[in-house]
């Protein structure tokens, strides 16, 4: 019986991917390395340090780590400066409905998220009040598709795996929620998945969900 549900964040309750975009499109045009919308997919639900990583597979020449650690302290600036312009009407009114209603059924809800910058943008969008527990960049060791986050969530909700959902929007959170033995919702691109247990079109076909009937 499902007792609770964990959302990522980026992708599913809100929308910053233009945002790492920009950030990260900067740095890449800074150095001349080729970067668009196709690379920065392959960013969802991965680490900065990871990120970062894959952006430079696509230079042809060796950064030191000094300079590694100074492009993501950059990127991360000129993204965080997005974030802060955030308000709560970057959330649709939908979305809010569907939490409400998640949580009026007696669900537990959670954050799993692989962004360092979870509190900010739940502060900017006063989206906290919704859940019960927050778990995510700052409190893990492995980025998705490692479960760490996923589980670590289910754990602050005191429930099982098996007992919660995780909805997602990215490959690599699918297959995190997978491997962490959660019943995986995947919304947006994950939606076109194969290994997605239950494919979703919007947030608000979630309630409708066979585990979650009522
Ligand atoms: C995830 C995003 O939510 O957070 C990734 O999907 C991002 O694209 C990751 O790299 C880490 O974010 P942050 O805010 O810690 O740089
Ligand atoms: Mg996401």
């Amino acid at each position: 019986m499902i007792k609770g549900i964990v959302f990522d964040l980026d992708g599913v309750l809100l929308f910053t991917d233009r945002f790492h975009y920009l950030a990260w499109k900067a740095i890449a045009d800074q150095y001349q390395i080729p970067f668009d919308e196709k690379v920065n997919d392959r960013l969802r639900g991965v680490s900065r340090r990871e990120s970062l990583d894959i952006i430079l597979s696509y230079s042809d020449r060796d950064f030191s780590e000094a300079e590694k650690e100074d492009m993501a302290a950059e990127k991360n600036e000129l993204y965080r400066g997005y974030l802060r312009k955030m308000t709560p009407a970057d959330v649709r009114d939908d979305t809010r409905a569907v939490l409400e209603r998640l949580r009026g059924r007696g669900l537990k809800l959670a954050v799993g998220s692989s962004s360092k910058n979870t509190p900010l943008i739940l502060e900017k969008t006063d989206l906290a009040k919704y859940f019960d527990a927050i778990s995510d960049g700052n409190n893990i060791t492995h980025s998705k598709p490692h479960p760490e986050v996923f589980l670590k969530a289910a754990d602050y909700l005191n429930l099982q795996p098996s007992e919660c959902i995780v909805v997602e929007d990215a490959e690599a959170g699918i297959d995190a929620g997978a491997a962490g033995g959660f019943l995986t919702v995947g919304i947006g691109y994950a939606a076109h998945y194969a290994k997605t247990d239950r494919p979703i079109q919007s947030l608000s076909d979630l309630p409708e969900i066979p585990e979650l009937a009522v």
